[in-house]
Formats: C-alpha cells, structure tokens, sequence
C-alpha cells in the first residue's frame, strides 16, 4: 500500500512510522525524522495545487492528512473530487474544529454534554452574560470561535479578566477574524482526556484514550504550550467512563453529521472532561491529536494501515491490535518555548534505550547536519509493561537527546492530575 502523509510535525512522524511498518510511505513536507523512514517531498500542507500535482506524480492509495488546516481549506474535497482516497473530512465537517460556536450547537442537537454556553458577536451582549455566569457562582472561559494559533480561549477567574478578554477579542480584534464571533462557556472543574475515533461514514473506532500535558511546567502550572507530553493508557479513567464517552461523545455527533449529509472519513478527537461522574466535550478536532498521536500509536498492533484505507474509502474498518504495553511520550523543548526562541543549535542524539522511539516536530537539515528548528522539537516515545516502567524510558531517551537550551517537563507519566478548566487549544 502506497501512502501519503500530509504534514510535518512529530504527530505526522509518529504516523508515518506506524504505517511504515505496513505500507511504503511518502510525506509532504515530512521532516528529518520521516525523510528516515520515507519518502519526503518539500510541498507545504496548505499547497493545494502543489498537493494535487504531487498525488498524480506518486499515486498514493489514500492520502492521510495530518493538520486541520488544510482539512479547513478543503483539500480533502479537492482530492477525492479527483478520486483520490483521503483519510481527513470534508471542509464542512472540518467546521466542527473552525468553529466552535458551530461544534456548540451541533453539540446541542446531537445531545452531547458539554459545559453551558452561549456565543456572541455584540460585545456588550457578551459582556452581560459573563456577568450572569458570575453572579451564578460559575467562572467563564472565553473561547475565539475560529482558529487562533492556539491563543485563542482565556479562563477568567473575574467578571473583569472576561471583560478584558471579550474587549480583546470583540472590540480589538486581537485574533482578527478569528475572535469576530466568541463562545462564552462556564469553566468545567475536573480531569481531562482525549479519545480518538476513526469514523468511517458512520463506523466508529476508539482509539486507545490518552492525556495531554498542556501546561508548560511540572504540576500543570505556567503557560499554555502545544503539549509538552503525553500518556496512554490513563490510570484514573474507568472502562465505563470511556464507554460513555464514546457512547454519548462520539457517536452521537458522528450520527449526527451523516443525517446532515456531512461526509466524515477520518480521526475525531475529543477533548473531554469529568466533572462529577460525567465525560463532557470541551471540544472536537478534526485530526489526530498532538502529542496523544505519538503514543497512542505505539500501542497499536497490526492492520492500522488497513484500517486509514478503509475509513478513506468509507467501508467497514478492519481491526487493528491494541498491545497491553503501556505509552510515555516526552516533548523536548528549545530554550524559552512557548515564548519566544532561538532556532538553528545543533542536535546530538545518542543511543537510543530499548522500547524508545523518538519523534521529530521542530528539526531541519542544515548542510548535513541535525538542527532545531522549532519550539518543540522532539517527543521521545516509549513504551514499557506499566506507565512507570515506560516512564523510565522516555526519560532515559530523553537523556540522550543533547542541544542548546533543551529542557522538557519532569512529570508526564507521573502527574495525573488534570487541568482544571477549559482546554486552551482552537
Ligand atoms: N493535544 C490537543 C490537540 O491536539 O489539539
């Protein structure tokens, strides 16, 4: 089988690794790491026509694509328009990730839980609602309803911190278009996790259920980041509450869609939280998770391969083995992430412990030689018989992965602590 992976991050590495080890893969952009194991071709994920010529050069079986915004753009629909098989929804059903007063309301019909809000673009509107939400005892998080690299949801303790957040995002426009219309949403308190599901057409396949580390400091303090690692399985959930996330998250949303006429062949990601016993959506992307991606896969046995083609064609997804082993993944850091950072110091990378695999994100090739090129630049991925063994040896990975500045968190496996409010991802 001949594979196309759209992106260049360490979830598209993770990826192509895992489909590498059953089908022969190419990858557009790729990075350092995925030119190891496959083809790689320097055409940008949002370059269309790029993407279109490079499809009738390689003929790819199906095209998995990677990140949401060429999902958003419409590449899917442009290649299946031309019959290409797409692992990746149209840019209809993409809205559920581009907007996020529209997901709120398809959340609404379809009957999944999620925390009580409402969205505006009159600022003063917003303003007042806040206030009720106050003076009801809650707090609120403020969400830019479009795509905002990330920066685009405050939590606000006060009545004022929300003010200030609607004014920026209403009235400045600090997030452009992005924050024309926002969704006001009382803050949930409780721990987070993420499934996946392939959805092919109205079949549904769970993925292992992974956690994220959002935050960029030991215990789930300082800034936001865009994840500083992650662990699968996740030690506090029960069976029964991943079967009522799936049951009352997953499905109902994807039933949902089809009876729109909405076409959804690919990953869904939810972003969940319980609060009191009950999984609520914080939100939906359209895409693997990242980092979940890089350990959610080295759990998976034989077939994945088989089942990305099955859901780009819309048929019955074959199994795919999940192992027993357990899954660690590390991000490793440039000095100064998530704020601002120096780029280009050379990389050394030693030997590599048993069970680790380590994943590049922000790498390039400067005349022949590894270097960072991003703010998080690796995940070093281990698995192991328990979360504390694999633990072990993601860090002892990480150990051996040497430049300027490089730092990561010291608690991903350890802490399971979730974050106490709503994710702060768009
Ligand atoms: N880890 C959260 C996300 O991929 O959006």
């Amino acid at each position: 089988m001949r594979v196309l992976v759209v992106g260049g991050g360490g979830r598209e590495h993770a990826l192509a690794w895992k489909l590498s080890q059953e089908a022969e893969v190419f990858s557009a952009p790729g990075n350092p790491g995925i030119a190891q194991i496959a083809e790689t071709f320097p055409v940008r994920a949002d370059n269309e026509e790029g993407m279109v010529a490079l499809c009738e050069q390689i003929a790819p079986e199906v095209v998995l694509v990677g990140p949401e915004n060429p999902l958003l753009a419409g590449l899917g629909d442009r290649l299946r328009a031309r019959g290409v098989s797409v692992f990746g929804p149209s840019a209809a059903a993409a809205a559920l990730e581009g907007s996020k007063a529209w997901a709120k309301e398809q959340m609404l019909v379809a009957g999944v839980p999620t925390a009580h809000h409402q969205s505006f673009r009159d600022f003063d509107a917003a303003v007042a609602y806040a206030a009720s939400r106050f003076d009801g005892g809650r707090q609120v998080a403020v969400k830019a309803s479009g795509a905002a690299l990330g920066k685009g949801v405050v939590v606000a303790q006060t009545h004022e911190e929300a003010r200030d957040a609607l004014e920026a995002m209403l009235v400045d426009r600090e997030h452009g278009e992005a924050g024309a219309t926002v969704v006001v949403e009382d803050a949930l308190v409780g721990r987070e996790f993420s499934l996946l599901a392939l959805v092919s057409e109205t079949e549904v396949r769970c993925l292992p259920v992974a956690q994220d580390y959002k935050r960029a400091l030991d215990g789930d303090h300082g800034p936001n980041t865009g994840g500083m690692g992650s662990v699968s399985p996740v030690s506090w959930l029960t069976e029964d509450l991943v079967a009522r996330a799936e049951r009352e998250v997953i499905v109902p949303i994807v039933r949902h869609l089809a009876a729109q006429g909405l076409d959804y062949r690919g990953c869904l990601f939810a972003g969940l939280l319980v609060e009191d016993g009950t999984p609520y959506c914080l939100e939906y992307n359209v895409r693997f998770g990242d980092p979940e991606t890089q350990s959610i896969v080295r759990r998976l046995g034989p077939g994945f391969a088989q089942a990305i083609l099955d859901v780009a064609e819309g048929r019955p997804i074959g199994a795919i083995e999940v192992t027993r082993d357990a899954a660690v993944s590390v991000v490793v850091a440039s000095g100064g992430y998530p704020g601002t950072i120096e780029t280009g110091f050379p990389i050394d990378i030693g030997p590599m412990p048993e069970g680790v695999e380590i994943f590049h994100a922000g790498t390039a090739s400067l005349d022949g030689c590894l270097v960072t090129a991003g703010g998080r630049v690796f995940a070093v991925s281990a698995v192991g018989s328990t979360v504390a063994d694999a633990r072990e040896r993601a860090y002892a990975g990480g150990a051996q992965v040497g430049f300027a500045g490089a730092w990561c968190r010291r608690d991903i496996g350890a802490c399971t602590k979730g974050q106490s409010a709503s994710r702060q991802t768009d």
